[in-house]
């Protein structure tokens, strides 16, 4: 019973704020469109009592769509479709994401005079990059309309290709009494692929590959690398791996239509542009020269394959992630940005004495193993030995207190917590780690000390 009033009191203050939303945006409150990952997936419901969403088998919510796929940048039509033949007054609320990613927006809203374009959290458009919702406006909730009403929404996808989108709507069958109950509600999603998605039609150059922090051309077994060249991706577009692309928990071994061979095994790819890809290497225990090539539209008919190119593969290629190879990606303690102002601004100086966290690839196998492209999410230690030495001074293995993998990070990226010695020589400080004879770079392979 407690509870129950409880309740009521918190349902009271949420109606009172969403009159006042309602009243300034014309439309439903946002988020309200069913999106999982927006406030647990809220959809009007939660407001409009007493049924939760489609449980009325009478009525019905639909997305009219001319195709089942976007085309970047281009304009289209979204016909949202409310039936029930009691109802009396409607409202809807719309929104866009890559399924990827569902906590961004994919492309924009333009209001029109039968639809409002709400911002998350608060506004109306221009919603500034934040999420943004179609929704009714006084008017088009044509109150006293019987058995059905559409909307058409204006929505521009993303200039990028972004995968599949997801169309994430819902809607209000309403009685016409002004309030909030004895309404029904109905959500549904449609998913959009990117039209001409795997029908890239320029056969790839591939010119070289380079380790993602030094740029040698040597690379090692899981090191995060770069591969550049022509015509891997339509020029102007650009795909980075979001979660949703995730197979099994680990990076995708093909992004965008795209993907990378190297002696014969798939490589995880984080990011595709057209004259560049970044992926990481397979776990493999081969070294010497190995085939390469780029592969477009993967395992379809009409696959297209790059001349053969060679990389050289060696047990290590250690090499340090960089500001614009001037200053190593460093971090303190407490997890400040270690760099020349003049590179990072806001950047700081590390302390002699103090204990920071660099960042590099190429460092070989851990222990445990992760595989190319998964996400360690703990502790993996370098499986072989390793020196590092900061402005020439060779440190004590108690100096470096950890080699290994960064814990939640992709399995390429390694992290060195490592002491700067009390005798440094203030100034931009050499660091250097080397590993089976191999050294990271010299140019760029710098950090600033006070
Ligand atoms: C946070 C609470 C809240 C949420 C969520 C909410 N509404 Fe409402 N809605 C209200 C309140 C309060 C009213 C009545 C006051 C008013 O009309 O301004 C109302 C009224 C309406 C009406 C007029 C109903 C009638 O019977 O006259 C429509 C249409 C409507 N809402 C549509 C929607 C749609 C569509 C959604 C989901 C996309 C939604 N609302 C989500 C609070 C909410």
């Amino acid at each position: 019973m407690n509870r129950m009033m409880h309740t009521l009191v918190v349902c009271v203050a949420t109606l009172l704020s969403a009159t006042v939303l309602m009243g300034r945006s014309g439309g439903a409150p946002v988020p309200s469109a069913g999106v999982p990952t927006d406030m647990g997936g809220r959809d009007c419901a939660a407001c409009h009592r007493p049924a939760a969403a489609n449980s009325d088998s009478s009525g019905r919510l639909s997305l009219l769509l001319d195709a089942m796929t976007y085309r970047p940048g281009v304009k289209q039509t979204i016909r949202v479709r409310l039936e029930h033949p009691e109802a009396r007054r409607w409202g809807f609320q719309l929104t866009a994401r890559p399924t990827s990613d569902t906590t961004r927006m994919a492309g924009s809203f333009t209001p029109t005079a039968s639809v409002a374009v709400s911002c998350d959290p608060t506004g109306t458009a221009p919603c500034g990059g934040s999420r943004e919702f179609a929704t009714h406006n006084v008017e088009s909730t044509r109150n006293g309309t019987t058995g059905s009403v559409t909307w058409d929404v204006e929505w521009t996808p993303p200039a990028n290709e972004v995968g599949e989108i997801t169309l994430f709507v819902a809607g209000n069958a309403a009685d016409g009494t002004g309030s909030n109950a004895n309404d029904r509600i109905y959500t549904t999603t449609v998913k959009l692929a990117a039209e001409g998605a795997c029908n890239l039609a320029r056969r790839p150059t591939l010119r070289n590959l380079a380790n993602a922090g030094s740029f040698s051309t040597t690379l090692a077994p899981n090191a995060f690398a770069s591969v550049f060249g022509s015509d891997f991706e339509v020029a102007g577009r650009s795909r980075a791996a979001g979660t949703g692309d995730f197979v099994n928990g680990a990076f995708p071994m093909q992004l965008a239509c795209v993907a990378v061979e190297i002696g014969g095994r798939r490589a995880p790819i984080s990011y595709v542009q057209s004259d560049q890809i970044n992926f990481q290497v397979p776990t493999i225990t081969q070294t010497g020269p190995l085939p390469v090539f780029i592969i477009l539209n993967p395992g379809r008919p009409n696959e297209l394959r790059s001349d053969q190119g060679t990389v050289t593969i060696a047990q290590y290629s250690p090499g340090w992630f960089t500001f614009s190879n001037r200053s190593i990606a460093a971090r303190t303690a407490d997890g400040r940005v270690i760099a020349d102002p003049a590179v990072i601004p806001g950047g700081v100086a590390a302390r002699r004495g103090d204990v920071i966290t660099l960042y590099g690839t190429g460092f070989g196998f851990t222990e445990p193993v992760f595989q190319a492209g998964e996400i360690p999410s703990g502790e993996a230690r370098l499986r072989d030995p390793i020196t590092i030495s900061v402005g020439g001074t060779m440190l004590a293995a108690g100096d470096i207190l950890y080699a290994g993998l960064a814990p939640g990070l992709i399995s390429g990226v390694y992290q060195f917590n490592i002491r700067i010695p009390m005798s440094a020589t203030p100034g931009n400080v050499a660091i250097v780690a080397t590993m089976g004879g191999v050294s990271t770079q010299t140019a760029g392979g710098l950090v600033p000390v006070q």
